[in-house]
Parts: structure tokens; sequence; C-alpha cells
């Protein structure tokens, strides 16, 4: 079982780390954390130092992977890009919570995080480090690029496009075959009926842009 290590030590570390618990493939070793103290802990798991720290913690505990658990969609973009740089051979893995639903077809890049309760259909494609939170639906063949995050209870039509760092909010709904841009926000509560431009917040039912 590889040992992993966690990037984050706030409240979206905390269904990280149950659901790389429940999904039993990695064994945590601990957290990075820039903005907690060495020796706290989160879970029974204790923070081991901070993100630069990255090259002689993956030495003394032997980790191999980690999973950057930031739910901000910059941040953890920036994250991410860091500590690859740092350790190369460091191992981005992709974390699925077992009450997820995975279409057989669908496909999950590294880094990514699939809470309970979601569903990915089958044709689905998923980049690096994006999360598909609790109860979110991603339905056949949508495309679903790096750093985006569905929150929970969101739910994409089939063929819809999330560009890289997007965020579709809290419940919100994307129509099929429509195309949200890369870093663009479908604010909580939201019904895309036409696509997003790049860069841009939308919310309402149906959606128009946020003056
Ligand atoms: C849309 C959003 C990005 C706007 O954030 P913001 O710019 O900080 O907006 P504010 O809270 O300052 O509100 C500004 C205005 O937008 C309205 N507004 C905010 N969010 C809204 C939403 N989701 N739907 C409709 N109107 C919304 C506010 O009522 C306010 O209206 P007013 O100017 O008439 O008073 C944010 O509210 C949102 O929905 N974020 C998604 C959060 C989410 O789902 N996160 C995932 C967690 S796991």
């Amino acid at each position: 079982m590889m040992d992993i290590l966690i990037f984050g030590a706030s409240g979206h570390a905390l269904v990280v780390i149950d659901a790389v618990e429940k999904q039993g493939t990695y064994r945590i070793s601990g957290l990075l954390d820039p903005n907690v103290a060495a020796g706290e802990e989160r879970m029974g798991y204790p923070v081991l130092g901070k993100d630069e720290d990255l090259p002689a913690v993956m030495r003394t505990t032997g980790a191999q992977g980690a999973i950057v658990a930031l739910g901000d969609n910059r941040l953890r973009k920036r994250v991410a890009e860091n500590a690859a740089a740092r350790c190369p051979d460091l191992v981005f893995v992709t974390v699925i919570h077992p009450a997820a639903v995975i279409g057989r077809t669908a496909g999950i890049g590294p880094g990514t995080l699939v809470m309970p309760g979601a569903v990915i259909n089958a044709g689905a494609r998923v980049g690096m480090h994006a999360i598909v939170n609790s109860q979110a639906v991603v339905e056949h063949e949508c495309r679903l690029n790096d750093y985006c995050h569905i929150a929970p209870g969101a739910v994409l039509g089939g063929n819809v496009t999330v560009g890289a760092g997007a965020l579709v909010g809290l419940g919100a709904r994307v129509l099929p075959g429509l195309r949200i841009g890369a870093s663009a926000v479908l604010g909580a509560g939201g019904m895309a009926i036409c696509g997003i431009p790049d860069n841009d917040t939308w919310t309402g039912v149906p959606a128009r842009a946020k003056g």
C-alpha cells in the first residue's frame, strides 16, 4: 500500500482523509500546511511541516504519493504545481470514495477527488486535481478539465464541458452540451441554459452574468 501525504489541513482535508481511509488504497503519513504548526493533528494524522518541507518529509516517511486537499481551485493548482516542481517523482493519487458511482468507461485523472454519492457516468472524462463533490452528478461524456470543482449536489447534463479551474456551485445545474468556461463560476443554485464565458461569474435561474 502506497504511503501518501495530504497538502492542506483545513476542513476540506478532513473529508479527503475520510475518503482515503474508506477507499483503503493508500496509507496517510501526515499532512503539510504552511499555516498550521507541525505536530498538530487532524483525525489522528500529524501535520509534518510546510509545503517546502516536502523533499525531507518524503525521505523521512517514505511517502511517494500525495493529494492536494484545498478547495480553492487556484490555490490547489499553485500547490500541486509547486510540489511537482520540487519533487518530480511525487505521484498524485486519485481518491474515490467507495460510495461514488463511476461508469465503466469514465476516466478520472491523478490528484482528483470524488466524494460520496457522486455519479460520474459512462464516457465522462475528468482531468487532474479536480473535485467532484458529494452527490454531484456528471452525466455521460462530460469533459471536466484540470482543477475544476463540481460542488455538492450540482448536476451536469450529458456532454457538458467544464473549463480548467471553473467552479459549478452547490446545487447548480447545467443543461446538456453546454460549456462552462475556464475559471468561470456558476453560483450556488444557478441554472445554466447557455454557455458561460471564461472567467465570468453567472448566477440565478436561468443564470445570467453577475453585474
Ligand atoms: C456567486 C458567488 C460566487 C458570488 O460571490 P460574491 O461575489 O462574494 O457575492 P456576494 O456574496 O458579495 O453577493 C453579491 C450579490 O450576489 C447575490 N448572490 C450571491 N450568490 C448568489 C447566488 N448563488 N445566486 C444568486 N444570487 C447570488 C447576493 O445576494 C448579492 O446580491 P445584491 O448585490 O443584490 O445584494 C457566490 O455567492 C456563490 O454562489 N459561490 C459558490 C459557492 C459554492 O458553491 N462553493 C462550493 C462549496 S463546497
